[in-house]
């Protein structure tokens, strides 16, 4: 069965770059019309949407800062009014914010934990009324790391904030898996993007990322975590619900 996502609508969080940019182009290919959202980088988010729009797409490119509460329901109202409709949502937008917890503050907790958790919580309270009891079941897809299980450096807030959203996910399951929609994770191992390179010891960690997967010569790309939420956006995976799926190419079998 070929994934066809013809005539479904999804809205991409943080689609101007990385993860999202990439997950934006695959539903895109797939069929799917995208709503490319973005923060700062516009002429960024304008290169996802023709990229999306030359595939034979339509594209819509939305600012919101996700972590506010207005922006997510002034981005919701336009979705309502302009496009009436919405199939798929991938809160894939986060915050780095790499740092000791020894030298974090509440201003910096509050900052991961508003865009990498609450955001979540503001994204589904919005979509539900457009999502769910369709013919196809809607599904909503976010985004974590090996940080929600494991103890990285500098990586306190960003791994804490994975852990509630993994959490966060399965507790969304039991009020929204029977309005016929599907809640899943992926959780991506590391992947080169802006935010990646910016890790305290991001050299290494790259340098280093070969000897751990487990695909011989190949490591994680962008396109890589789009295919596995490809996949939980599809009608392949109506029987999986409020799961984290692992890609990673099997490095945390070594650990990394
Ligand atoms: N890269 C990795 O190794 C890795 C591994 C595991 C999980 N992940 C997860 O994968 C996701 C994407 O990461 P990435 O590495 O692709 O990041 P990235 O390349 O740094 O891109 C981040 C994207 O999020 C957007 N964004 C940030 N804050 C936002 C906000 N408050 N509101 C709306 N958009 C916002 C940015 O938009 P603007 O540029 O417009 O500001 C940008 O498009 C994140 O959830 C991350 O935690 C990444």
């Amino acid at each position: 069965m070929n994934i066809d996502l013809t005539n479904k609508v999804a809205l991409v969080t943080g689609a101007s770059r990385g993860i999202g940019r990439a997950t934006a182009i695959q539903l895109a290919s797939a069929g799917a019309d995208v709503i490319v959202n973005y923060m700062t980088s516009r002429s960024a988010a304008e290169d996802t949407a023709n990229e999306i729009i030359q595939l034979g797409r339509q594209a819509w490119i939305i600012k919101a800062d996700v972590s506010e509460k207005e922006d997510v329901e002034t981005m919701f109202d336009f979705i309502k009014n302009e496009i009436g409709r919405l199939d798929i949502l991938v809160s894939n937008a986060a915050t780095g914010g790499f740092r000791p917890l020894l030298a974090a503050s509440n201003k910096n907790f509050d900052a991961a934990f508003h865009t990498n958790v609450l955001a979540l919580m503001y994204l589904v309270q919005s979509a539900i009324p457009l999502m769910e009891k369709k013919p196809t079941r809607g599904k909503i897809i976010t985004i974590s790391s090996h940080g929600a299980i494991a103890g990285l450096p500098m990586y306190g807030l960003v791994g804490s904030s994975k852990a509630a959203l993994e959490s966060l996910v399965r507790h969304f399951t039991l009020e929204i898996g029977d309005r016929g929609i599907n809640i899943n994770v992926v959780r991506a191992g590391l992947v080169a993007t802006d935010s990646s390179k910016r890790l305290p010891n991001a050299e290494q960690l790259f340098k280093n990322q070969i000897n751990f997967t487990q695909v011989g010569e190949r490591i994680l790309a962008p396109e890589d975590v789009a295919n596995t939420i490809l996949f939980l956006a599809s009608p392949l995976s109506d029987m999986i619900q409020g799961e984290t799926i692992t890609i990673d190419g099997g490095a945390a079998i070594r650990g990394a």
